[in-house]
C-alpha cells in the first residue's frame, strides 16, 4: 500500500497510490485491515482519493464494500493491447 501525502493547495487530501494484496491471500481482510490504518490515523485529511480502471470488478467492489464513493471518470486514460479504458474516479470520506 502506498500513500502520496500532499502539502500545500491539496494538503487536506491524502493519495492512495497503490494497493494490492498476495493472490494466496485474497478475501482474507487484509487490504481492508491496512486501509483500515489510514483512516483511524489521519485526522487531518478530510479524503483518501485513489482510481480504478473500470474493468477492474474485484477492486471496485473491495472499494465500495469500504464505503468508498465513485466521483467521477477520467476518458481512455489507459491502454491496454491497443484498447483505451476509462478509470473511475474514487473517494472515501473521512470528515464532512
Ligand atoms: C482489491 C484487493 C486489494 C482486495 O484485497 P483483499 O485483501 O482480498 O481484500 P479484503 O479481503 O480485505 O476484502 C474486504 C471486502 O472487499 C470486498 N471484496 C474484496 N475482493 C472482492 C472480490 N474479488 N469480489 C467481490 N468483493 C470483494 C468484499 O466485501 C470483502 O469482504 P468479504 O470477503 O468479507 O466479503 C486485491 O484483490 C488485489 O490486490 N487486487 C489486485 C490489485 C488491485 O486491483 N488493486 C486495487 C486497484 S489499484
Amino acid at each position: 500500500m502506498v500513500f502520496a501525502d500532499y502539502s500545500g493547495k491539496k494538503f487536506h487530501i491524502l493519495e492512495l497510490v497503490v494497493l494490492a494484496t498476495h493472490p494466496d491471500y485474497w478475501r482474507r481482510g487484509i487490504a481492508k485491515s491496512l486501509l483500515s490504518l489510514p483512516i483511524s490515523k489521519y485526522k487531518n485529511k478530510i479524503k483518501i482519493e485513489s482510481s480504478v480502471v473500470e474493468d477492474n470488478e474485484k477492486a471496485l467492489k473491495f472499494y465500495l464494500s469500504l464505503g468508498f464513493e465513485v466521483e467521477g471518470e477520467r476518458q481512455k486514460s489507459f491502454s491496454r493491447k491497443g484498447t483505451f479504458i476509462n478509470e473511475k474516479l474514487i473517494a472515501y470520506y473521512l470528515k464532512d
